[in-house]
C-alpha cells in the first residue's frame, strides 16, 4: 500500500514511523514532512502545501490511504475534497472538524448530547460579553471560537484581566476573525488528561491515556506551549476515571455524531479534566495530539494501518487494539525562547549516539546537517516497565543531544 501523511511535525514523524513498520505498507509519502521523516524507512518527503496540490499528487501517485496530521486541513475540508474524488482518507469531514474548529459549535454539541462539560455562554459582541463579566464569578475562562494556534484560551482571575482579554480578542481582533465570537466558561479545578480515540462514526475505541505537560517551565509555571512532554498511560486515569470518561463523555459524543449524521472517520482527541465533581470534557480535537502521539504510538503493539483500514471500512467493532505492557515517557527539546521568539538554524549534534527513539519536529536538512527550524525541535521517547524506568532512560538519552539554546523540562512524568 502507498500511504500519504499530511503534516510536518513530531506527530507526523511518529505516524509515518509507525505506519512504515507495517508489512502492508510499501511506501509513505510525507507532505511536506521534516528532517526526521526524510530518513525514515520507506518514507519520502514531498514539498507540497496546498490541499489542491496534495490531491493531485495523491491521484497521480495512486495513493491508497491519506492520513491527516494537523487540524487546519481538516477544518478546511480536505476530507470532503478527497472523498469526492473517490480517495480514501483518515480524518473527519469539514462538519466533523467543527468540533475543534469552533468552540461554540463544540460546546453547543456537548450541551445537546449531555456530554459532561463546564457551564458556558457564547457571545458575539464585546458589549454583551462585558456585561456578563460584571456578574460572573472568577476565575473565568475565555475562549476564542476559532483556531488560534493554541493561544485562544485565557484563564482570567479578575474582571480587569477579563476585560483586557475581551478587548484583544473581540475589538483588536488579534486572531484575525477567530476571536470575534467567544465562549466564556466556568473554571474547573483538577488534573488534565489527553485521551485519543479512533472512530468509524459508529464505534469508538480509546487509545491509551496520556498526560501532556503544557507549560514551558517545571511545576506548571510559565506560559502554555504546544506541549513539553508526555507520559502514557496517564497515572491519574484510574479505571474509575476511564469508566466515567466513557459513560459521561465518549459514548454521548459518538451518539451525538450519529444523531447529527456527521461523517466522521478518524481521531477524536478528548482533553479532559478530572475533578472532585467528576470527569469533564474541556475540548475536542479532531486529530492526534502532539506530543501525545509520540508517546502513545510507540506503545501500540497492533499494526496502525490495520486499525485505520478497519475504521475506513466501518468495521471498528471487529477490532481489538493490542498494547505493549509498558510505560512511555516523551521529553520535548525546544529552541531557547520558545514559546515566544526564538532563533533557528542551529546544528543538532549527538543524535547518532542516542539509543532511544527520536522524533523530529522542527528540524530540517541543510546540506548534510540537521538544523533547527522550529520552536519544538525534537522529542526523545523511551519505554520502560515502569514510568520511572522510562523517565530515567529518556533523560539519559536526551542529555546526549545538543544544539545552541536547547531547553527541556526536567520534570516530565515526575
Ligand atoms: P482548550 O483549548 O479548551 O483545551 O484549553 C486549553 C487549556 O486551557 C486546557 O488544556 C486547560 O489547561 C485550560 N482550560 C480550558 N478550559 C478550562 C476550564 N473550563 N477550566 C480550567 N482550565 C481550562
Ligand atoms: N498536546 C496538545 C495538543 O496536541 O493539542
Amino acid at each position: 500500500m502507498r500511504i500519504l501523511v499530511v503534516g510536518n511535525g513530531g506527530r507526523e514523524h511518529a505516524i509515518a514511523w509507525k505506519l512504515s513498520q507495517s508489512p502492508l505498507v510499501d511506501k509513505v509519502y510525507c507532505v511536506p514532512g521534516n528532517g526526521g521523516t526524510r530518513l525514515e524507512h520507506k518514507c519520502e518527503n514531498v514539498s507540497l502545501l496546498k490541499i489542491e496540490e496534495i490531491l493531485c499528487f495523491a491521484k497521480e501517485n495512486k495513493i491508497d490511504i491519506t492520513v491527516v496530521g494537523p487540524e487546519a486541513p481538516l477544518v478546511e475540508g480536505i476530507t470532503d475534497l478527497f472523498k469526492a474524488e473517490g480517495l480514501k482518507i483518515f480524518g473527519p469531514s469539514k462538519q466533523g472538524a467543527m468540533l475543534e474548529g469552533s468552540k461554540a459549535f463544540a460546546k453547543d454539541f456537548m450541551k445537546k448530547y449531555n456530554v459532561k462539560t463546564a457551564a458556558y455562554e457564547v457571545f458575539e459582541t464585546a458589549a454583551e460579553a462585558m456585561r456578563y463579566l460584571t456578574e460572573c464569578s472568577y476565575p473565568a475562562v475565555i475562549k476564542a471560537d476559532g483556531l488560534a494556534a493554541g493561544k485562544g484560551v485565557v484563564i482570567c482571575s479578575s474582571f480587569e484581566e477579563a476585560k483586557q482579554c475581551i478587548e484583544s480578542f473581540m475589538i483588536d481582533d488579534i486572531f484575525k476573525g477567530a476571536g470575534k465570537k467567544i465562549v466564556i466558561e466556568e473554571y474547573l479545578e483538577g488534573v488534565e488528561a489527553s485521551i485519543l480515540t479512533v472512530t468509524d462514526g459508529k464505534t469508538i475505541i480509546p487509545l491509551l491515556s496520556a498526560k501532556d505537560h503544557k507549560t514551558i517551565y517545571e511545576d506548571n509555571k510559565g506560559p502554555n506551549t504546544g506541549g513539553m512532554g508526555v507520559v502514557s498511560p496517564n497515572p491519574y486515569c484510574s479505571e474509575e476515571v476511564l469508566e466515567a470518561f466513557k459513560r459521561d463523555i465518549m459514548i454521548p459524543t459518538i451518539e451525538g455524531i450519529l444523531s447529527e449524521g456527521i461523517d466522521y472517520t478518524g481521531v477524536i482527541f478528548f482533553g479532559i479534566m478530572i475533578t472532585k465533581k467528576g470527569v469533564y470534557n474541556l475540548e475536542y480535537n479532531v486529530r492526534m495530539g502532539d506530543p501525545e502521539t509520540q508517546a502513545v504510538l510507540p506503545l501500540m503493539e497492533s499494526d496502525f494501518i490495520e486499525l485505520i483500514l478497519k475504521a475506513l471500512d466501518k468495521k471498528l467493532d471487529e477490532y481489538n487494539i493490542k498494547w505493549k505492557n509498558k510505560h512511555a515517557c516523551t521529553v520535548v527539546a525546544a529552541s531557547g525562547g520558545y514559546p515566544a521568539d526564538y532563533k533557528t538554524g542551529f546544528i543538532i549534534k549527538g543524535l547518532d549516539t542516542v539509543q532511544e527513539k527520536v522524533f523530529i519536529a522542527g528540524a530540517k536538512y541543510d546540506g548534510n546537517e540537521l538544523v533547527t527550524s522550529g520552536g519544538r525541535v525534537l522529542v526523545v521517547t523511551s519505554l520502560g516497565d515502569s514510568l520511572q524506568e522510562a523517565r530515567v532512560k529518556a533523560y539519559n538519552e536526551i542529555k546526549k543531544i545538543s544544539f545552541e539554546g536547547i531547553y527541556y523540562r526536567k520534570d516530565i512524568g515526575q
